[in-house]
């Protein structure tokens, strides 16, 4: 195995998308950020430093971290963040990991640009569970704002409302002509015929889930989250922002331009959105200006090409790549996830949005929970988070509001010996509206054992769980007004973090964390801290 070196400098970059041009945050001047490529068990070091005047923090999204939770990045969870000027190194080793996954910034909404792909090759020798592609291409999808991003979070969070929307889809850093600005460029993947590609395709986005499609061409799914599935043909996938899919083109005989689209899912009813971002499948030695295949996207309210597509997903679970599924369970626990109203004097309406698990809003600490964890600093949080929500809970209108809005704050955790196995079952609930929700563990893969529209029931649902096969992810689309239930192993000491990825949901307070700890043996607690490790 080889230890990888990376240094990421965190600066300001002048940037020109839809016809106008504002400094955003990116790492070496880049949108999207630079691909960390490694090897399954390789050692990876990133230096990051930064040069602005945020404060920041650096998340591998899906990078298990075993037992080196303080890489993990979530600032005020794992680490204090880098002030301006600091300096950090994030060391961790991708034990028995491969795949595509994300970076990206875990603080405030820098997100939005600060991120990146990371890619993970299998080790050495070892072949790909399918036909070796051809080559390779990663294609990351973000969203883009034409104003500043910090502006468009803290004026919502003033107002007590929702943030805007974003102005654009981006496809590696680029929207293509849009209503506005038709000279703005697009991305271009070049191709030949008869061969077969691999597109590592990642939502780095911040609030939307998104449709991804190829005009003329099949998508043969083949990994999500840096995990096998059995391969399946689709015309069109949806990720959920912190999720990756891997797909397999197989090029035509033949040559042409293909559209490439990229457009918003969304479980509401708005019908129309022009935001479709587009990138060109060039066959090469073709003319650039030879005619365009285009298919429309499909419209935002999909639910049924969502739907087909994440029921069509199973794990490989082969002899060389067992899904290990918890059989017993050693919590089974039943969270709700919803938005509510909390007072606020100042908003717009003296009320704000806030959302919750188990109708708790999650406060952030100001000092790292995994450090409070780590030293036995009393005060930080309370580990009484509830596993069920509060008694009576109205969950049962998921299209009408329950009389009661409001919500409790704290910052509780739920404790777990190490080992455990814990199934959790996600209920959206119709608190001011149903929504689809990426819900994202850090620290573990879990299994999505089962999943269904409406409410969960408890007595009959269990019985259609699949533990065979089930797919494992590292962020889950918990449906609007359904539920979808997960199991995972608690094998990694630490403090992790799950939060849903819409990032405007995040800020609201959909959070929470859970310890992982017994104290016993050195395979079961977490590494001490390195000295570089920024201090609050
Ligand atoms: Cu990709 Cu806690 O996030």
């Amino acid at each position: 195995c080889m230890v990888r070196h990376y240094k990421f400098n965190v600066v300001l970059a002048n940037t020109s998308r839809l016809c106008s041009t504002k400094p955003i945050v990116t790492v070496n001047g880049q949108f999207p950020g630079p691909t960390l490529v490694a090897r399954e068990d390789d050692t990876v070091l990133v230096k990051v430093v930064n040069h602005v005047q945020y404060n920041m923090s650096i998340h591998w999204h899906g990078i298990r971290q075993l037992r080196t939770g303080w890489a993990d990045g979530p600032a005020y969870i794992t680490q204090c963040p880098l002030q301006p000027g600091q300096t950090y190194l994030y060391n961790f080793t991708l034990t028995g990991q491969r795949g595509t996954l994300l970076w990206h910034a875990h603080i405030l909404w820098l997100r939005a640009t600060v991120h990146g792909a990371i890619v993970i090759l299998p080790k050495r020798g070892v072949p790909y569970p399918y036909p070796k592609p051809h080559k390779e291409h990663t294609l990351v999808l973000a969203e883009w704002w034409k104003s500043d991003v910090e502006d468009v979070i803290k004026e919502a969070l003033n107002s007590g409302g929702a943030p805007n929307i974003s102005d654009a889809h981006t496809i590696n850093g680029l929207t293509g002509p849009v209503a506005g600005c038709p000279s703005q460029k697009g991305f271009t993947l070049p191709v030949r015929p008869n061969m077969t590609y691999m597109l590592r395709v990642i939502n780095a986005g911040l609030n939307e889930e998104l449709f991804f499609k190829i005009a003329g061409h099949k998508l043969t799914v083949v990994e999500v989250d840096a995990t096998y599935v059995k391969p399946f043909k689709v015309d069109t996938i949806v990720l959920g922002p912190g999720q990756t899919t891997n797909v397999l083109v197989t090029t035509q005989q033949g040559s042409g331009r293909y559209i490439v689209s990229v457009s918003p899912f969304m479980d509401a009813p708005i019908t129309v959105d022009n935001r479709t971002a587009t990138a060109i499948l060039h066959y090469t030695g073709t003319q650039m200006a030879s005619p365009v295949s285009l298919t429309a996207p499909p419209p935002i309210n999909s639910t049924l090409v969502a739907t087909k597509f994440t029921n069509s997903l199973l794990a490989l679970n082969s002899k060389e790549y067992p899904a290990n599924v918890p059989t017993t369970v050693d919590h089974s626990l039943f969270f709700t996830i919803s938005l509510g109203l909390n007072t606020c004097p100042t908003c717009t309406g003296g009320a704000r949005v806030v959302a919750d698990f188990n109708n708790i809003t999650f406060d952030m600490p100001t000092v790292g929970l995994l450090q409070a964890h780590y030293f036995g600093i009393e005060g930080v949080f309370t580990d009484d988070f509830p596993a069920n929500p509060a008694q009576p809970y109205d969950y049962t209108n998921t299209t009408a509001q329950p009389a009661n809005l409001a919500t409790q704050n704290g910052t509780r955790v739920y404790r777990l010996a190490y080992n455990d196995a814990v199934q959790l079952v996600l209920q959206d609930t119709g608190m001011i509206t149903p929504e689809n929700h990426p819900i994202h563990l850090h620290g573990f893969n879990f299994f999505e054992v089962g999943r269904g529209v409406g409410n969960f029931d408890p007595e009959k649902d269990p019985r259609r769980f699949n533990l065979v096969d089930p797919v494992e992810r590292n962020t889950v689309g918990v449906p609007a007004g359904g539920w979808t239930a997960i199991r995972f192993r608690a094998d990694n000491p630490g403090v992790w973090f799950m939060h849903c990825h819409l990032e405007v949901h995040t800020t609201w307070g959909l959070k929470m964390a859970w310890v992982v700890d017994n104290g016993k043996g050195p395979n079961e607690s977490i590494l001490p801290p390195p000295s570089d490790l920024p201090k609050c």
